[in-house]
């Protein structure tokens, strides 16, 4: 049985009510904090927390692990919930066209882009795809991360679209870190449909949605709703067909263009809507007007926006429509490749102008929402798993975004237990 106590946290951060699901916009430029404070952990559940002077002590210590936070902040582990970590190869020679000056969407009229990637990704093993993205996973949790989404979307064949939901499950089964995929069938018309949209809808729609979801292979669908790649009609589709075999929508949407994705997102009550770097006042109204219980969360990608030079979703004005807005890295190798949170953190309040408590609550507790784990992490609550990040000595909690680029990290627990181990472990 493991056991975790940690002793003289300068503070406990993200203490929210353990009921609470999500945090609306305007509420969250507070995050809920217990200074000068404990936390137990028993089988990786947080079993108790308060002030150091509620520390009654513990009578058996056997097989306890203590931590000493003296000057470090306690935080809930980072939660990712839009990534392509399962990926092939890196592009960096579209990334110096970019440096050249060619768009991302001219790169991918030339043949790069996501057929790129899916052309390196059908010809990869199963075993070559898993090793490489086991190593961006253990990065991930070095960085803080404790659970991630992973979609498919670089298979675009029955066949290679299943391979990367497999490889996604095996990792799952493996690592410590919680993991949820995604089916994103629809992410790039493929080169041998380019004269047949309707075949290819047919096999995501009539084959793909329904033996991922017999496999359990998946536990929601995705659409890269965009001019030149799916319309808001066929998202509306996959949609449909997803619902139906219980796999809610998480969809990219308004990344160049407003198309009207976000409305249909609504409509068919997806689960996240997701980029929003173009975002008009019909989109903002059309989110705000929705009941929040049904609402679409939406997540904000700013390593995105950095990469590819692209503006930054509107955090503030999703903010203040009281919207729960969250943050993701949207690791992938054409316009984000780094699964690095805590520069998400950085860029979302540097760029996109977040409180560092906004941003804290949109990538823990409303990420995690973003992918329904929101019931096991996100805050530090009796009940939910002990996935949390231990900082270095650091001056405040505003430092960690401030002191961008630099590791602030002491100790990585998921579960109760350390994936990264710092000074701060005895
Ligand atoms: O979220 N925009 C669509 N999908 C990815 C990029 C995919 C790629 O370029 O490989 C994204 O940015
Ligand atoms: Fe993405």
């Amino acid at each position: 049985m493991s056991r975790l106590l940690i002793t003289n946290a300068k503070a406990l951060c993200g203490t929210h009510p353990a009921e609470l699901r999500r945090v609306p916009g305007r509420s969250m430029r507070s995050l809920p904090a217990i200074a000068d404070a404990w936390l137990t952990a028993e089988n990786g559940r947080i079993t108790g927390f308060g002030p150091m002077d509620t520390f009654t002590g513990i009578a058996d210590t056997s097989g306890l692990r203590v931590i000493d936070a003296t000057g470090r902040y306690v935080l809930p582990g980072w939660c990712d919930p839009h990534t392509h970590t399962v990926h092939a190869a890196p592009r960096e020679e579209e990334f110096v066209d970019k440096i050249n000056g060619l768009s991302y969407q001219e790169i991918a009229a030339r043949g790069g882009g996501i057929l790129n990637s899916a052309a390196k990704l059908r010809a990869m093993s199963e075993d070559e795809l898993y090793t490489k993205a086991e190593a961006r996973l253990h990065t991930m949790m070095q960085q803080g991360t404790v659970a991630v989404e992973i979609k498919s979307g670089y298979g675009l064949s029955l066949e290679s679209e299943l391979k990367m939901l497999r490889v996604a499950r095996r990792l799952k089964e493996a690592l410590p870190l919680q993991v949820k995929t995604t089916l994103l069938a629809a992410h790039a018309l493929p080169a041998e449909f380019k004269d047949d949209r309707a075949a290819y809808m047919k096999l995501i729609l009539n084959e793909l949605i329904p033996q991922v979801a017999a496999e359990g292979l998946a536990d929601f669908v995705d659409v890269f709703c965009e001019t030149n790649y799916f319309t808001v009609a066929e998202m509306e589709q996959v949609l449909e067909a997803g619902a139906a075999h219980g796999l809610p929508g998480k969809v990219h949407v308004n990344q160049f263009t407003s198309i009207g994705g976000i409305q249909a997102a609504i409509k068919h009550k997806a689960l996240s809507v997701d980029h929003l770097e173009v975002m008009t006042d019909e989109d903002l109204e059309a989110l705000a007007a929705t009941p929040l219980a049904d609402s679409p969360l939406p997540t904000l990608l700013p390593s995105c926006s950095f990469f590819l030079r692209i503006p930054y979703g509107p955090a503030r004005e999703l903010m203040l429509r009281d919207l729960p807005v969250a943050l993701a890295t949207d690791f992938n190798p054409g316009t984000t490749p780094s699964g690095n949170m805590n520069f998400v953190l950085s860029l979302a309040c540097i760029q996109a102008r977040m409180l560092p408590e906004e941003a804290i609550n949109a990538m823990t507790l409303n990420s995690a929402a973003a992918m329904q784990l929101e019931h096991e992490l996100g805050s530090i609550a009796v009940g939910k798993r002990a996935s949390l990040i231990i900082t270095k000595e650091i001056p405040s909690l505003a430092y960690l975004p401030y002191a961008f680029g630099n590791d602030h990290i002491d100790t990585v627990l998921i579960d109760g237990t350390p994936v990264r181990s710092g000074t701060a472990v005895a």
